[in-house]
């Protein structure tokens, strides 16, 4: 907790909220996942843990959790946290090429809490556009948000967008989104 006070304080911006998620946010985060059915998981900005603990304790074995944290601290301190888990150290707008000497080129989920309402549009755009260059048709990025709106409004990005929980005991309550790719969406319509 004062560990990411203090990242926060540095740089308010790229950390996106003064704590770390609450154990029910988290909680909400982890069921989005099946544990059994999954090939991959990506964990984009691990912070201190508290969502890639909570993966860890749905059933997520450690080989099938990936996570990336850009800040220094933050992934020194989630190395040490859990070393039976690989933890990147760089930004997500650099995604694939990140992943590729890691021989990971395609994953089946990425979970994100990124602050992406305080990033600019084209950083934005550049994210959703490595995610889904990884997750293709058919897996789903899963974002929490405590704006009302959706984070990636589908005039904006080629996304379909859910609620799939709504989290009040957390600070501030938030929102869990799921997002496909909007073309396989409107396959499984058709
Ligand atoms: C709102 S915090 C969430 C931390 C933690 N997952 C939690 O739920 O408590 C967002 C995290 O994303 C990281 N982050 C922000 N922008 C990033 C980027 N472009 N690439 C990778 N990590 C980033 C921040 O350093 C911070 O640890």
């Amino acid at each position: 907790m004062a560990v990411f006070l203090g990242r926060w304080l540095k740089a308010p911006h790229r950390i996106g909220a003064i704590a770390p998620s609450s154990r029910y946010l988290a909680r909400a985060m982890a069921r989005q996942i099946e544990p059994r059915q999954t090939r991959l998981v990506v964990e984009l900005g691990g912070g201190t843990g508290s969502i890639t603990r909570a993966l860890l304790a749905s059933g997520l074995p450690p080989e099938k959790l990936l996570v990336v944290e850009r800040d220094e601290r933050l992934h020194r301190l989630l190395a040490e946290r859990f070393p039976e888990l690989r933890v990147v150290a760089g930004d997500a707008a650099q995604l694939t090429t990140l992943l590729r000497p890691l021989g990971v080129t395609s994953v089946s989920a990425i979970v994100s809490s990124l602050p992406l309402l305080s990033m600019p549009k084209r950083l934005r755009q550049r994210i959703v556009e490595q995610c889904f260059a990884l997750l293709g048709a058919r897996g789903s990025l899963v974002q929490f948000t405590y704006g009302l709106a959706s984070p990636l409004p589908e005039r904006d990005y080629a996304v379909s967008g859910r609620i799939a929980a709504r989290v009040w005991r957390n600070f501030p309550p938030a929102c869990v989104w799921r997002f496909e790719r909007r073309d396989a969406a409107m396959a499984e319509v058709a």
